[in-house]
This record gives C-alpha cells, structure tokens and sequence, in this order.
C-alpha cells in the first residue's frame, strides 16, 4: 500500500490575497478571516507582511495573538527591519514561522537590483542566518524562481537550507510557468540541490496565464509538498492558486493524486469563501469552480433528470462536500436574538455580544422593512458592523429631489465624530449628485472607477448591494453597501472606501 503523504496547506490570502488592488482588509476583517481559515483547518495563515505598514503589523499581531491551532506567518524580505518586524508582530503566535523572500531571476536582478549573483547569495545567506536567531521555522522563496537560472536556484537554495530555512518555496510569480516545466524543475531541484532532504518543497502560484492551479498540482506530483493559495484565487493581477480548487482535485481525483490528503474540512469551504468575498468585496464569478453561484446548480431538463435517477451522472462532487446545500434558515421579524446569533456562528462569525447586539438592532431594523431575511442579507449586516470602526464619515441621512426633466439634486448630511456636516450638489445623475455633494464635505475627488448594483436576494423587497471602486492618491479603495435603498447604499458604499483611503 502506498504511504499516506499530507500536502500542507499555506493559506496566502491575508498577505497576497489583500494584495489585490481594491481588497484591502481591515485587523479586524483579517482576524475574521483568520478565525475562519483555522476552522478551515490549514496548516499555515500568512497574516500579512509586518514592516510594510501600522496596519499590517496590527493584522499580523492580532492573528497571532487569537488564532492557536495554525501556525502564523509573517512575509519579510533580506532585511533586518523586516524581520525583527516579523519577530514582533508574530511573538504571541503558538505557532509562528517568518517567510523571506528574495529576487533571484537575472531580469530582477539586473533592473530591480542591479546586482550580482554573488552579492544576492550572500544578502540571502546573512538573512537566513540572522532569522535563524529569532525562529525556529523558517521559509524562504527566491523570486521569480521560474525564472531564475537553474544553477543559480540550486546555489540559494543549497545555502539557505543550511543556514537553517526549513522551507523552501518556488513562486511562479509572474504566472509564466506550465504544467510540465513546472514539474521538471520541481523533479530538477530534488535532483540537484544536495541538501534538499532537509526542506518541504512549496509552490506557488500566479494565474496569469490561468494556470496556477494546473501548476501547483504538477509540483505536488514532482514532489512539493506544500502549496500556497488563497481562498476564491484572490491576489495580485491575476491572482493566486485557489484554494478550495485545489483541495477538491485532491479529494475528487483520488485515482490521480491516491497518496495524498490535506486536513481541510471542506465542508467549511463555501463558508469560507462568501466570508472572504463579502469582506474583501470581490464578488466571486456564479461559475467559478466548486464555490460559485451555479456550481452546483443544474438547468438543462436532461441533467435534471438524470440528476434524479443518479447523482454522478452530472455532479462529480456531492455539494455537501463543500459545505453547499445546507438548509438555509431563513430568519424574519419574530426571530429571537439567539436564532441570528447561531446563524452568524454557522456562517463562520465569531463577534462579541457587543456587536451581535449591534447586529440584532440592526436586523430588527431591516426585518421591519423585508419579510425574509436570507444569509445574504445577514452577510451586509455582518459587514457593515465589521467596518465599523475605522468610520471616519458615516452617513446620517440623504435626500434626493430628481425626475425626467430636473437635473439631480442631493442633499447629504454626513458626520465625522459628533460634528454633522451638510452639502448639496447636482450631477449627471442621482447617484452623482450624492458623490459630488459628500466630495464637498470630505474635500476629496475620488475618481469613479467602477459601480455595480445587485439585489442582494430575490423579492421586490430586496436589499440594494452596491459594490464600488474608487481612485484617490493613485491607489485603488473598494467600497460595499447595502439598503433596501439603492441611493443609501450608494451613498455607504462611496463613504466605506473614501473611509478607507483616511
Ligand atoms: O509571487 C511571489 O513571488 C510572492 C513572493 C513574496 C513569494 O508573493
Ligand atoms: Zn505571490
């Protein structure tokens, strides 16, 4: 019988994930989720990138002072500063592991660095060296590793390995890299490292060119036994490997990848998915592989009906798996405090009575105005209140005088700590004219980069949920809000991200 192999699970989405442009999480938002992934069960929550800002270091030391059972890591690169940031901010952790990383390709080295190999080696070699005085667990990726020169990549890779990094992670960082060179190199560094024994080989992957999850199984077959993704394939451009695609091809494809298990509860997946995309605001396409809308959902009277007579005739995988098709309780205005406070610990929440109380207030609000209310709508309740506290503008009312043949007028009164402010503005539209009259008060000129409105569930009583995108100091803010409304959630979707760019 064949060895039983684990593939360990390093969850990116707190440090690549919020990379993305527009997915910026607040500490809170990351402790959420990190809570969320440790239910999951992965093995490794890289909860940000320390020295890069205040924020980030507070995301990474919350994680680590909460979450127990997975091992938090912190990204640094060859620098002290970063590491001892790294040290700090990961210090509470049960579990904590420092991941340094370094350019090794020769375009990086010649236009980002302008420095030579030798040079590179040794800024990796002390790194290591000066981490291994404050970890014990220690990763190390070179790069652009597809991209660097083979003897090269042996070369750093013999050397921090003796220097004591335990393992060592081979990004495509790029996405320019295919199935089968990817397995071929993997196959080569096993082959022509000496030392390699001694580390977990890692992968990870960017989807440029779609195929980062193609990748990273090519790597576990050539020997990688760890792989970095991120829940729904959130990251920088393209993204990263998805998680819970890769996951469900190991448990599905049990004939191809018999050996290998990971300890990922799937049945958290969905959960953990609509909790990422609701607090990072990246909607998640309904066909996307096993977490999307329709992934399950199957519209042709054919399928239906085989579907019937045997499940596998269509589905591969039984939605159960991945936590889908559980009975969604459905709560209304007679429900108790209890009843929502269980379905918010179902949907992966974990808040203080403090804020279930908010909450409660809140939904009792919005029950008076719809008769159901779905997980959905719970979602932009859960939300809005995790949001909270970094409101710098919250809105305290809008009105609107508007019609076919007046421009828009908006009056919108918004408040900064007790201090109400009032502007009016028109625009091109109704919607407008609220962005322009609040751009009077907060004396900012976002610049509109997106706006896309969705009836949260179904019902003429439905909630609007506006997701936006906007531009301010050449960086990109998303913003979420939700009303029955549809110009108040616009308005609390363009003061969520103006919130954020203060
Ligand atoms: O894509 C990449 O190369 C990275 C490194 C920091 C590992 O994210
Ligand atoms: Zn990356």
């Amino acid at each position: 019988m064949e060895e039983k192999e684990k593939v360990i699970i390093f969850d990116t989405t707190l440090r690549d994930g919020e990379q993305a442009p527009g997915a910026s999480l607040t500490s809170e938002q990351k402790l959420e989720v990190a809570y969320q992934l440790q239910k999951l069960g992965v093995d490794v929550i890289e909860a940000g990138f320390p020295i890069a800002s205040p924020d980030d270091f507070r995301g990474v030391n919350l994680v680590a002072k909460n979450i127990k059972k997975s091992i938090i890591c912190g990204l640094a690169r060859c620098l002290k500063e970063d590491i001892q940031a790294v040290y700090k901010a990961t210090k509470p952790a049960k579990l904590a592991r420092i991941h340094i990383f370094l350019a090794t390709s020769k375009i990086h080295l010649k236009y980002k660095f302008r420095k030579a190999e030798d040079e590179i080696l040794s800024i990796a070699k002390k790194a290591t060296r000066f981490a291994r005085n404050l970890f014990e667990d220690i990763e190390f990726s070179p790069e652009d590793a597809t991209r660097t020169e083979r003897d090269f990549l042996y070369k750093i890779i013999e050397t921090v390995i003796k220097e004591g990094a335990k393992t060592i992670n081979i990004p495509d960082t790029v996405g320019y890299s295919y199935p089968q060179e990817i397995f071929s190199l993997i196959e080569d560094i096993l082959n022509n490292v000496p030392n390699i024994k001694k580390a977990v080989i890692s992968i990870h992957c960017h989807d440029d060119l779609g195929l980062s999850v193609a990748n990273s199984l090519s790597a576990i077959l050539a020997g990688a036994r760890q792989v970095h993704c991120t829940v729904n394939g959130i990251g920088e451009r393209a993204g990263n490997a998805s998680l819970e695609e890769i996951v469900m091809i190991l448990k599905t494809r049990k004939d191809v990848f018999k050996p290998f298990f990971t300890q990922i509860n799937t049945k958290e997946l969905l959960r953990t998915s609509r909790l990422v995309s609701a607090l990072t605001g990246f909607v998640v396409p309904p066909n996307k592989a096993i977490v999307g809308a329709n992934a399950f959902r199957h519209e042709s009277g054919i399928h239906q009906d085989a579907i019937l007579k045997k499940r596998i005739t269509y589905e591969i995988i039984d939605p159960k798996e991945v936590g889908a098709s559980q009975t969604q309780l459905v709560l209304g205005k007679h429900s108790g405090r209890h009843a929502l406070a269980k379905r918010l610990r179902d949907l992966g929440f974990k808040l203080e009575e403090k804020k279930i109380n908010t909450i409660f207030r809140k939904f009792k609000e919005l029950a008076d105005k719809k008769k159901e209310i779905f997980d959905d709508d719970l979602l932009a309740l859960v939300e809005e209140e995790i949001r909270q506290k970094k409101k710098k503008w919250e809105l305290v009312s809008v009105r609107i005088v508007t019609g076919t043949d007046i421009t828009p007028l908006a009056i919108v009164k918004i408040k900064h700590k007790k201090d109400v402010y009032q502007a009016k503005s028109q625009g091109d539209g109704p919607v407008d004219a609220c962005f322009k009259a609040i751009d009077k008060i907060t004396k900012v000129k976002p610049k509109l980069l997106n706006y896309k409105l969705e009836a949260i569930t179904r019902g003429k009583d439905a909630q609007g949920l506006v997701r936006l995108e906007i531009k301010l100091r050449n960086k990109v803010f998303s913003g979420i809000g939700a009303s029955t409304d549809i110009l108040e959630a616009s308005v609390k979707a363009y003061l969520d991200a103006v919130n954020k760019a203060f």
